[in-house]
């Protein structure tokens, strides 16, 4: 292939990849680093033209999930109405980076099956961190709290995680720097052919 036509390949691969939507699910224990690497991913999506939309879940359950608490019911509805929005958002082209800890494996089976359902890409990214790790990290202080009897029900504390047996990918970020660990994120997008 001369240089102007691999150019033309690598060009046209590049557009390809920017039309086509998907929801990529980070799912993982608080403090695991889930919305670090999907707003690390974004940012470097966006630079190169993709459309992009981050569905947190700190800014969901004040609007999209108010009023639901962390009973096991009220964690699959939220992670059902996420997993709603991202589908409609994906099966328009948008890449949908959903950091939220999603501990049932039911209820991303759930959101799996709707996607599938409407012919829309799903890619589950487990971020497994270890809670030791996760704790030490606390960015939020909610492991803190928990040991200090504040609050209870803390996601693989004392209320379950649901480890993903089979995801698309899992990034074991101890030991390794945000960068590392975005980078691996972005490769696997571009081995999908999503980046
Ligand atoms: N390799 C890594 N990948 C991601 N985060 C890392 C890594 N190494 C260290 N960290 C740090 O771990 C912390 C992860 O915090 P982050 O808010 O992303 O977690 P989270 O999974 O979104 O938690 P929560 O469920 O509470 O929102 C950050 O302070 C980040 O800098
Ligand atoms: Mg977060």
């Amino acid at each position: 292939m001369t240089t102007a036509h691999a150019q033309e390949a690598t060009g046209d691969t590049a557009a390809a990849a920017r039309a086509r939507g998907a929801t990529v699910w980070l799912t993982g224990l608080p403090s695991s680093g889930k919305t670090t690497l999907a707003l690390a991913l974004a940012g470097r999506l966006r630079a190169e033209g993709h459309e992009v939309e981050v569905l947190d879940g700190d800014e969901i359950r004040s609007y999209l999930s108010r009023g639901l608490g962390f009973t096991r019911e009220d964690r699959h509805t939220n992670v059902t109405r996420i997993g709603f929005v991202a589908e409609l958002l994906a099966s328009h082209g948008v890449k949908v980076l959903v950091p939220v800890i999603a501990p049932y494996a039911d209820s991303r089976a759930a959101v799996r099956a709707r996607h599938t359902a409407r012919g829309t890409e799903l890619l589950e990214v487990h971020v497994a961190t270890p809670v030791e790790l996760c704790s030490a990290r606390d960015v939020k202080g909610l492991y803190a709290r928990q040991a200090a009897g504040e609050i209870s029900g803390l996601t693989g504390v004392d209320d379950p995680y649901e480890a993903p047996e089979h995801p698309e990918l899992r990034i074991r970020t101890q030991g390794r720097s945000v960068a590392a660990s975005a980078a691996e994120l972005y490769t696997f997008l571009t081995e999908r052919g999503l980046a």
